[in-house]
């Protein structure tokens, strides 16, 4: 399974595609969590807590005369992952874009595009919490996923960036995981599903355990396991899991 979270900033993508990565890994699959954000959040989410550096050394990649940025010696998506992936919580591999401002290097960046448009080893689950708003998605850094996830909540500017995003990638299989969604909320998530066009994959209660453990900086699956959140979170892996044998 390769699959992206997408959406507008703060609608929860990191909290829902941490705990994904986590259930994965707990239910036997071998998963390398990716955050392509450089507003980087998913360490936390995972479980891993602040970490320093799970980026891709920047001397992997080099600048060539009439070229432009490549790979300065030719090695394997598979063999970047073994050295430098960092092993989490329930035997998870990350790694991370890096954090801007100026700490993104060129090298590091192309190197981890490299690990994301190569990284095809057989039994590997790839879960990726990407960047608010459409820009990466523009630029083909979700070109990976073959099911991507767009994170709402429900209300009228969401639809806005989930509208944008749907049309990024019209081949790749996608779905609405409608997040926050609460009693008050201003449009029901079936609502949402119609009016974008996508399958409702699953809808995400405004639960306070989840925004309690970011506020710790703990994952949504260590602080509260048996939370609403979570266990929509457990039928979303489920509908992921149908998502990528169809
Ligand atoms: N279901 C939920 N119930 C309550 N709070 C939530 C829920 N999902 C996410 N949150 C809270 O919303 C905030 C944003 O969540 P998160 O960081 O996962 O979003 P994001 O889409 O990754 O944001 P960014 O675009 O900044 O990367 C966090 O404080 C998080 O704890
Ligand atoms: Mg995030």
């Amino acid at each position: 399974m390769r699959v992206a979270f997408v959406g507008k900033g703060g609608s929860g993508k990191s909290s829902i595609a941490g705990t994904v990565a986590r259930l994965l890994a707990r239910a036997g699959e071998r998963v390398l969590a990716l955050d392509v954000d450089t507003l980087p959040g998913l360490s936390y989410s995972l479980g891993l807590g602040r970490v320093a550096e799970a980026g891709l050394p920047a001397d992997l990649a080099e600048r060539r005369e009439k070229v432009g940025w490549v790979m300065r010696d030719p090695v394997s998506a598979e063999e970047l992952v073994e050295r430098h992936a960092l092993r989490g919580p329930d035997g998870i591999r990350f790694l991370q874009l890096g954090k801007l401002p100026g700490h993104v290097k060129p090298g590091s960046s192309v190197a981890f595009r490299h690990v994301l448009d190569e990284f095809r080893e057989p039994g590997w689950t790839l879960v990726g919490d990407f960047a608010a708003g459409t820009r990466q998605s523009s630029a083909g850094w979700s070109a990976f996923a073959q099911t991507i996830a767009v994170v709402v909540e429900p209300t009228r500017a969401a639809l806005i960036s989930a509208r944008r995003l749907r049309s990024l990638a019209p081949e790749t299989n996608m779905g609405l995981v409608v997040n926050k969604a609460a009693g008050r909320q201003a449009l029901a998530p079936d609502r949402i599903a119609a009016e974008l066009q996508l399958p409702l994959w699953a809808e995400v209660p405004y639960d306070e355990a989840v925004a309690s453990a970011d506020r710790k900086g703990v994952a949504p699956l260590d602080a509260a396991p048996s939370s609403a959140a979570v266990a929509a979170i457990v039928n979303l892996v489920a509908r992921l899991r149908e998502e990528a044998s169809r």
